[in-house]
């Protein structure tokens, strides 16, 4: 069985509207597709993380404990997606990458959040990739696809459909700030880079685009290619 690992951002999990509806579509389609290939899911933080990042900020924490916190809400997000899961979904969120790993096997559906900080939940779907030996890693984003620069700033941004990792890496550069939001983590291209690991970036809120980058096929957003 190919092995996928599915990065949701927050922002497409739970962006604060009537999201028990979404939530439950991804829900069917992840166990649908479940019986066809073995999945795990890392959930990011959305808006709720960025407030407490920029409270803690306020309060002076340390970029170390704005990491902490974000951390925190990835991992109330990862269990909010294995309610709507149900008994094929993990009933503890575990804390590191090779304990997913370890947890992950066909017809099942592990879900986390993040591991500690120093990077997002993008890094830690590409560390899980690594240790299972996953086929490909999908990006479930609010952006359809890689643009040059952000679309939603630079009318003129080119659109790839595909790409390599090494023109991927020269879009993402190679900076961490608690907070900032990056097309793919940089610290998760290198991983993907290293180990030949495929990236399909999507609109995680078009279910069927999704299904398609999780079974390997034809898609709307970026392939990257890790070859
Ligand atoms: P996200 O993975 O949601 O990062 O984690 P992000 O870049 O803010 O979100 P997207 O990609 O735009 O949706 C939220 C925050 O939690 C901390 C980081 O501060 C991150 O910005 N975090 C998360 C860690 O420090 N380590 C982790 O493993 C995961």
């Amino acid at each position: 069985m190919q092995k996928a690992v599915i990065s949701v951002g927050g922002s497409v999990l739970i962006p604060g509207n009537d999201d028990a509806v979404y939530i439950r579509q991804l829900a069917d389609m992840l166990r649908e597709v479940s019986k066809e290939v073995q999945i795990a899911v890392v959930v990011g933080g959305g808006k709720m993380s960025r407030y407490y990042s920029e409270t803690g900020r306020q309060l002076g924490g340390t970029v170390y404990q704005l990491d902490e916190l974000g951390i925190g809400i990835t991992r109330v997000n990862a269990k909010l997606l294995t309610v709507a899961l149900g008994d094929i979904a993990n009933s503890e969120i575990p804390l590191k990458a090779e304990e997913c790993a370890s947890m992950s096997e066909p017809g099942r559906i592990v879900v986390m959040g993040g591991t500690e900080p120093g990077h997002t939940t993008d890094a830690v779907a590409a560390m899980i990739a690594r240790c299972m030996k996953a086929d490909r890693v999908i990006n479930a984003s609010n952006v359809d696809a890689v643009y040059s620069a952000d679309p939603r700033k630079d009318p003129d941004a080119k659109r790839f459909s595909k790409m390599t990792i090494k023109e991927l890496k020269e879009v993402v550069g190679d900076e961490h700030d608690a907070g900032r939001s990056y097309v793919f983590d940089p610290m998760g291209v290198d991983i993907a880079m290293e180990n030949r690991i495929d990236l399909f970036m999507v609109n995680g809120r078009d279910l069927s685009e999704l299904r398609n980058a999780i079974l390997g096929k034809e898609i709307k957003g970026t392939f990257v290619d890790s070859h």
